[in-house]
């Protein structure tokens, strides 16, 4: 069938459509309804069905295929691989259950994990699904005041972490950010799991803190069964930053997002069971959730997990991991390709990658010159596709199982089957339907199976968030500009919203203007996303100072800068740090005291910036055009 058609069904024949997906997994108990949308904007998929993630994930293909690949670890900071085969992945993940019941787990339960990107990250995940409970993973390149915020609104009742990750081969402490975290949290969970990889010191708090290797001795050989759960009981949360500083907890389900994902491995990332799945991201993350531990188990592939950079030792490592393991499908973000685009050209060709199907690549804008150096380099479809933590699967993309890849460079493709994608008008709500025309991405409710059910504990906040934004429509607002040409392929512009998008990582500047407020010296802060040739976009601060005596030279300006960066690091991780942070005497407002960001982030990139006629004080944008320039 023409991909045309296979969409349009997705979209007049819904029912008929998602219950011809829904059988690509297992189900307990079939399901009654495919979706209940009679309270918009919250779907309900596949109501009265029962099952469960990681029954489908794990224990029906080691059922039939025990000894296939499941995990493939591969650590290039501990110069460590491990193969998990399904046999041995259900083992693992029925130990780690057992461990959770044992530290007082229930259904429904939250359980936090701040981990590196380690097996047993991936056997907690599991572990909790397999029991009904919610994980919520927090990126490991977090520092404590971001953990601190997640813990307090999941409100765990165990958190697993471990002593450390390590990043070009320096240790990163983990357990020393966790304990100050859980002192400033007013939440305290009741345990905590520590893996112990002896790679720094792990401080224990008795009666609070257990070894995970002590306690997996206990459970050995324990069986914990699957609980089989509603469709509609909450799988995960995962955090995601939007407009205020406060991160939202995206909450997904569990019979849709299985359906999703499944459905999605089999037409958009072409994946066969008993082949290997390459995605290159991290577990703190929506694609590592997505497409490293659940779409390619589901979907019978082993999953390689791998913990270091793309350079090192050196970069050819992950194409000498797509020869050795024989990866037919692999998953990156644009930077890295850019990363290793700088360091060694040439090491592409050293290895031998006729297994690999397809390179998808996803998180930002695929600019035009890496599209092509990779495309040529590989000699294979490179294929672009557009979505976000809360749809948890893509919704612009080639589905190219279905139609021959016919990508156009630039574009992430077309609308995804499911997705009623639309362009509208910012101010007017109206539709755009013409060609080339620039609007607001929205998608028309109900959102398709996978997708975000609700804000965790705020359903408010879900309505008033993503489905009020456009005037007059209750439509979901994926706060991104596109365009659509003459053929239906879209192409986005960036966000509409003040979330920044650095090296693929989802970064809301509020929270770093939050963060860097919290410096006694400054007054007032404004953070916005500048283009990088490297990371696509590099968060930008300029603050104005209590005492601006304390940055008059510009040695006492740069040690400042520092302290600032420092702060940063503190609290939010590195991963938000600023790239400079700048000291002005007044930030560019309007009259009535609205930053103008556009043309603060437009003098930054050397573009005009536009209409001033409501700026407060015009010399504000002239000194950081000084500042930028000089
Ligand atoms: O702005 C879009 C950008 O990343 C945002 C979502 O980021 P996150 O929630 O971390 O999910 C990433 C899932 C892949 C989007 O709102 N974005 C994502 N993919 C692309 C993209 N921008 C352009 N092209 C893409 N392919």
């Amino acid at each position: 069938m023409a991909y045309a058609d296979f969409y349009r069904r997705s979209i007049t024949d819904r029912d008929a459509f998602w219950t011809e997906q829904a059988a690509l997994i297992d189900w307990h108990k079939p399901f009654e309804q495919v979706c209940d949308y009679s309270n918009p904007p919250f779907a309900r998929w596949f109501v009265g069905g029962q099952t469960n993630l990681c029954h489908n994930a794990v224990d029906r293909h080691a059922a039939t295929h025990p000894d296939r690949n499941a995990l493939i670890w591969v650590s290039t900071e501990t110069s460590e691989e491990k193969i998990y085969s399904f046999g041995q992945l259900q083992a693992e993940v029925e130990r780690m259950a057992a461990m959770l019941l044992d530290m007082g787990v229930k259904l429904g339960d939250r359980v936090l994990i701040y981990m590196p990107m380690i097996p047993e990250a991936a056997f907690a995940m599991l572990a909790c699904v397999r029991i009904g409970a919610l994980h919520s993973v927090v990126f490991g390149g977090f520092a404590s005041h971001s953990l601190a915020s997640r813990i307090d609104d999941a409100e765990p009742v165990v958190i697993v972490s471990a002593d450390a990750g390590s990043r070009g081969g320096k240790v990163v402490p983990y357990k020393g950010l966790l304990d100050e975290a859980i002192q400033l949290a007013a939440h305290k969970p009741a345990q905590v799991l520590m893996v112990n990889r002896g790679l720094a010191p792990m401080p224990m708090t008795p009666g609070r803190d257990q070894d995970y290797a002590a306690l997996r001795d206990k459970h050995l050989n324990d069986r914990v069964p699957c609980t089989w759960v509603d469709a509609t009981h909450p799988s995960y949360t995962l955090y995601t930053s939007g407009t205020t500083g406060k991160p939202k907890g995206v909450q997904r389900d569990t019979g849709g997002y299985a359906v999703a994902l499944a459905s999605s491995m089999k037409n958009i990332f072409l994946g066969q069971p008993g082949e290997t799945y390459f995605s290159t991201s991290d577990i703190g993350w929506v694609v590592g959730h997505s497409y490293i531990v659940y779409g390619p188990l589901i979907a019978g592939m082993a999953t390689i997990m791998y913990e270091g950079l793309p350079t090192r030792p050196d970069a050819a490592v992950w194409w000498s991991l797509v020869e050795k393991y024989k990866v037919t499908s692999m998953f990156s973000a644009p930077t890295a390709v850019r990363v290793l685009k700088k360091q060694d050209p040439a090491a592409l060709k050293r290895h031998d990658l006729s297994s690999l199907r397809a390179l998808f690549l996803a998180g930002e804008p695929l600019d035009e010159p890496t599209a092509s150096w990779i495309s040529e380099a590989l000699g294979r479809p490179i294929i672009d596709n557009y979505w976000q933590t809360e749809t948890g699967w893509p919704i612009l993309s080639l589905c190219n199982g279905i139609e021959p890849a016919n990508s156009k460079f630039g574009s992430p493709g077309k609308a995804v089957y499911g997705y009623d994608v639309k362009l509208l008008d910012e101010n007017t709500g109206e539709e755009l339907t013409g060609a080339n025309q620039k609007g607001v991405v929205a998608i028309e409710g109900p959102l398709p199976p996978g997708c975000m059910q609700t804000v965790w504990r705020d359903d408010a906040r879900f309505v008033k968030t993503y489905w009020s934004s456009i005037p007059g429509r209750q439509v979901y607002s994926t706060f991104d500009w596109g365009i659509r040409d003459e053929d239906g392929y879209f192409f986005i512009l960036g966000r509409t919203d003040d979330v920044i998008n650095v090296a693929g990582h989802r970064l809301g500047t509020r929270e770093i203007e939050e963060s860097i407020s919290s410096h006694p010296n400054v007054a007032e802060v404004a953070v916005v996303g500048v283009a990088d040739n490297l990371k696509g976009q590099v968060a930008m601060a300029f603050a104005v100072l209590k005492d601006p005596s304390l940055a008059a030279t510009p040695a006492d300006a740069l040690k400042l800068e520092g302290e600032i960066m420092k702060v940063v690091d503190g609290q939010l991780g590195a991963v938000a740090r600023p790239s400079r942070v700048r000291f002005v005497t007044v930030l560019p407002k309007t009259r009535s005291g609205k930053l103008l960001r556009r043309a603060l982030q437009a003098v930054c990139e050397g573009r005009d910036p536009g209409d001033l006629t409501t700026i407060e004080d015009p010399t504000a944008l002239q000194q950081i055009k000084e500042l930028v320039n000089g």
